[in-house]
């Protein structure tokens, strides 16, 4: 079992005072929706637990080492999707998977390509795959993002708004990719003020005001 946490984190940013006091814990082989109004401070927790941003006070650990940077492992959705420009929609979602065999050596490239072509036909996205992010739709977008956070299946995923752009079907598709890390026992973090979103996560964590507002099961 491996654990992601969050305790009595604070954070400040450009002197203003993001989130006070939080607490989180999120578990390998279950998902957990951070939920609460725009402003709450979603993003800035999730950020802090992908090792992006050091907390003024308080800790952030996995399994118990304190994180000292980005998280390795880490399959991340940025709110604002993060596709590189320049590259096809095929090229962004296979970088992942691309930039581990060049260090790794260990996947061959016949496999990443197969790989990264499921993956976007899964998600709808075969018949856009020669395309520019520009050229594509916000939904699009949003699901290049996903695919690209899901393809060397991470042992941590965090994805912040994943479905804000989608339809119900593409929310589902998405949300089914999304929570499918939980079989390969990942930690899986899921920013949403979608209640449908939220209702499939296995635990709740309520933000307002940069502070913890309730916690459920
Ligand atoms: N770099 C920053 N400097 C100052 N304030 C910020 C910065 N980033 C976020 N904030 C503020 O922190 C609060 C929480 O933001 P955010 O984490 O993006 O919330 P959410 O994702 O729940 O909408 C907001 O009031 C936002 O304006
Ligand atoms: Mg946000």
């Amino acid at each position: 079992m491996s654990e992601l946490r969050a305790d009595r984190v604070t954070v400040i940013l450009g002197g203003v005072r993001v989130l006070w006091g939080v607490d989180a814990a999120a578990r390998s082989g279950a998902s957990l929706a951070v939920t609460g109004p725009a402003g709450a401070g979603k993003t800035t927790l999730l950020h802090v637990m992908g090792g992006f941003i050091r907390p003024r006070s308080g800790r952030v650990t996995l399994d118990g080492a304190e994180l000292a940077g980005r998280l390795p492992g880490l399959g991340f959705v940025p709110q604002t999707f993060g596709l590189a420009e320049a590259l096809t929609v095929r090229e962004n979602v296979s970088l992942p998977l691309r930039i581990r065999q060049s260090v790794e050596n260990v996947t061959p490239a016949a496999e990443v390509m197969a790989r990264t072509d499921e993956i976007l036909e899964r998600l709808g996205l075969d018949t856009v795959s020669s395309q520019l992010p520009s050229e594509l739709s916000g939904g699009q977008q949003q699901r290049a993002a996903v695919a690209r956070a899901l393809v060397g299946r991470p042992r941590i995923v965090i994805a912040d708004e994943p479905t804000a752009e989608l339809d119900a079907d593409n929310r589902d598709l998405a949300m089914e990719l999304i929570l499918s890390a939980c079989a390969w026992e990942a930690i899986v973090v899921v920013a949403s003020h979608d209640d449908e979103v939220v209702s499939r996560c296995d635990s709740l964590l309520r933000l307002a005001d940069g502070s913890v507002a309730g916690e459920a099961p």
